[in-house]
């Protein structure tokens, strides 16, 4: 399962990252480069997939990138199939593509909620069914779901969302209760606010509630206690913890990552 002779606290494991074309898993996908993970990346944008991929290449490691689009469940099957026979096996699982959709509670659309909840929840529910029943067989692997502080607390324009997120704790924890005896870790991260695309993205959110979005960012920022937002570098780290032997014996958590939001 590992190469001794590469360095790294990843040092020769295969990772399948999804949604690493930007953001949070762009900068996995470099720190899991750094400690010397062998990397299956996917997203749908192959443009910006490939240049996570030009960003990651001077770690020495092996790279692969193949577009799919993780609302279509058969692409999803596809991609996992792929990903296991491109190097004979997975040792980590990182699903991280997510969309975010936000307006008022009342100003939903039901096929709103069928496009958040398709990529959000259940992608991340058949990669990680998929990712179990190959790691079972496997005698172990780590799976690192992305959910969000949206996913264990409320927040007021984003139903949609924080239902999603709180779908992907919830089946984190119940398939890490199930897999606990098996050598399978099963945890998600909850970010607060992360510099990234989605955060750029809250135009139209803005817009819903008529506010320039800077206002709305600023009032976002002053919530969070070490008045900053997070970096994708930081969830990268904590994304190498659990990816990596240091947190064998944690699994089901959903660790928050907020600056200082929602302690406790
Ligand atoms: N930014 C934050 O403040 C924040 C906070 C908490 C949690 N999160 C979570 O962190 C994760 C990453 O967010 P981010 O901020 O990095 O967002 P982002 O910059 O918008 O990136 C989202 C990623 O997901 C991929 N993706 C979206 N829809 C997809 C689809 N249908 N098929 C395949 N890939 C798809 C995108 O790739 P393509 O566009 O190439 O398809 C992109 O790589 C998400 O799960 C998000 O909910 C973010």
């Amino acid at each position: 399962m590992t190469d001794q002779t590469r360095p790294g606290r990843l040092a020769g494991r295969t990772a399948l990252i999804t949604g690493a074309s930007r953001g949070i898993g762009r900068a996995i996908a470099r720190s899991f480069a750094a400690e010397g993970a062998h990397l299956f990346l996917t997203a749908t944008n192959m443009a910006k997939l490939t240049e996570t991929r030009g960003l990651c290449a001077d770690a020495g490691v092996e790279l692969h990138c193949h577009g799919a689009n993780v609302a279509d469940a058969d692409a999803v099957a596809a991609l996992f199939d792929a990903a296991v026979s491109w190097r004979d096996g997975l040792d980590i699982v990182v699903n991280n593509a997510g969309i975010y959709i936000g307006k008022p509670f009342v100003d939903y659309e039901l096929a709103e909620l069928d496009q958040v909840m398709k990529v959000n929840v259940y992608a991340v529910f058949q990669l990680t069914q998929l990712a179990v029943k190959h790691m079972l067989g496997r005698g172990g692997g780590k799976i690192v779901n992305i959910a969000s502080t949206a996913g264990k607390w409320e927040s007021p324009n984003q139903a949609v969302y924080n239902t999603s997120k709180h779908a992907v704790v919830g089946l984190t924890r119940c398939a890490a209760l199930e897999t606990a005896a098996q050598g399978i870790n099963i945890n998600a991260i909850c970010p607060g606010f992360v510099s990234t695309g989605m955060f750029d993205g809250l135009h139209d959110t803005a817009e819903a509630l008529g506010v320039p979005v800077e206002e709305l960012q600023q009032q976002v920022v002053s919530r969070v206690p070490m008045g900053r937002l997070v970096t994708g570098d930081e969830v990268g780290h904590l994304a190498v913890y659990l990816a990596s032997e240091e947190s064998d014996g944690m699994t089901g958590q959903s660790i928050p990552i907020s600056g200082g939001m929602r302690m406790g």
